[in-house]
């Protein structure tokens, strides 16, 4: 069934798998693995560059929404111990993909993307950043001109019911970009700041097209189909990329999780959130609600 099968391991990051609608859970535990081993050096004192908020006074989301594209801002400029772990932010290096998607109509593929470059994120642009003051979940709406993934596919399946099979460049451009994203937090203590442990992300997204290229497909045989394959591709770029969606989805999650788990271990959110409760305070308060409702004593 397999073509040669030494290309993803070759290169040296961890690679992860997209499972079809399963997507990242399993991935996911690996990170958080990952991220927890390296957790140790933190930001004691505040960068200059960030300028905190405080949650319970009004005015919360705009001073928020600042101070996360600061965060960017600085993100693209070098944050030197995220440089160090995570590399540059634009253009990024990312992790090995090895995709495998069955029984869907619009595509059935097993496909390893490799030697990973995005670009396009020193152009994000914080549209809002709300916390919710009652998980301090995060729920953050940021924009793309333009993002580009260029790296090395093996893929063996079909596509819009186009039998592929083929290795060669890939590039994946993908333009207004408008992504929701949904993270889920738990607060936590560290030399007497409050963390967040980023737990899980989430995203949507909308975009106003997508444009691609496969070379060497059918491994060359035939450049003439080769290139009127990619047309179809690009003439017919929505259903392409709703074949693609799980793969695009997942990719954009595990970028985002992979930033964000190590920007928030790094930096307290002390220094976003001025206010933000000690976890101690946090969820013993929730603990008291709790077990208010379970005895049926809370009068609401
Ligand atoms: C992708 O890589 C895996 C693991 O290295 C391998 O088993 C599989 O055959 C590869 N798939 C393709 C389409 O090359
Ligand atoms: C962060 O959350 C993960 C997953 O829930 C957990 O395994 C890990 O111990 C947490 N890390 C910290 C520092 O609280």
């Amino acid at each position: 069934m397999s073509s040669g099968n030494s290309m993803s391991t070759r290169h040296g990051r961890r690679s992860f798998g997209l499972c079809g609608g399963l997507i990242v859970i399993l991935c996911l535990n690996e990170i958080a693995l990952g991220a927890m081993v390296s957790a140790v050096a933190y930001y004691t004192e505040k960068p200059s560059w960030l300028p905190s908020c405080r949650i319970y006074e009004p005015g919360f989301t705009k001073c928020s929404t600042n101070s996360i594209q600061k965060l960017l801002d600085q993100m693209n400029f070098g944050i030197p111990e995220i440089v160090e772990s995570f590399g540059s932010f634009d253009p990024m290096h990312v992790r090995d993909i090895i995709f495998k998607q069955d029984n869907n109509e619009v595509a059935t593929i097993r496909a390893n993307l490799t030697d990973l470059v995005v670009k396009g994120f020193a152009q994000t642009k914080v549209k809002e950043s709300r916390v919710s003051k009652k998980d301090f979940n995060w729920q953050t709406k940021i924009y793309l001109p333009k993002m580009r993934l260029d790296g090395k596919y093996r893929m063996a399946g079909r596509i819009l019911l186009i039998p592929l099979s083929g290795s060669g460049n890939i590039f994946i451009e993908i333009h207004d970009l408008e992504i929701l994203l949904l993270t889920t937090t738990e607060l936590y203590e560290k030399g007497g700041f409050t963390f967040d442990n980023v737990t899980s992300v989430r995203v949507q997204l909308k975009l106003s097209r997508v444009h691609t290229n496969l070379d060497n497909l059918f491994n060359g045989r035939s450049p003439e189909v080769e290139r009127s394959t990619n047309q179809f591709f690009n003439d017919n770029w929505r259903d392409f990329y709703e074949a693609l969606k799980p793969l695009i989805v997942g990719t954009v999650e595990n970028i985002l999780y992979d930033v964000m788990s190590k920007v928030f271990h790094l930096i307290p959110a002390n220094f976003f959130v001025e206010d933000i409760p000690t976890p101690q305070e946090f969820y013993a308060s929730k603990q008291v609600a709790a077990s208010d409702n379970e005895s049926k004593s809370s009068e609401k």
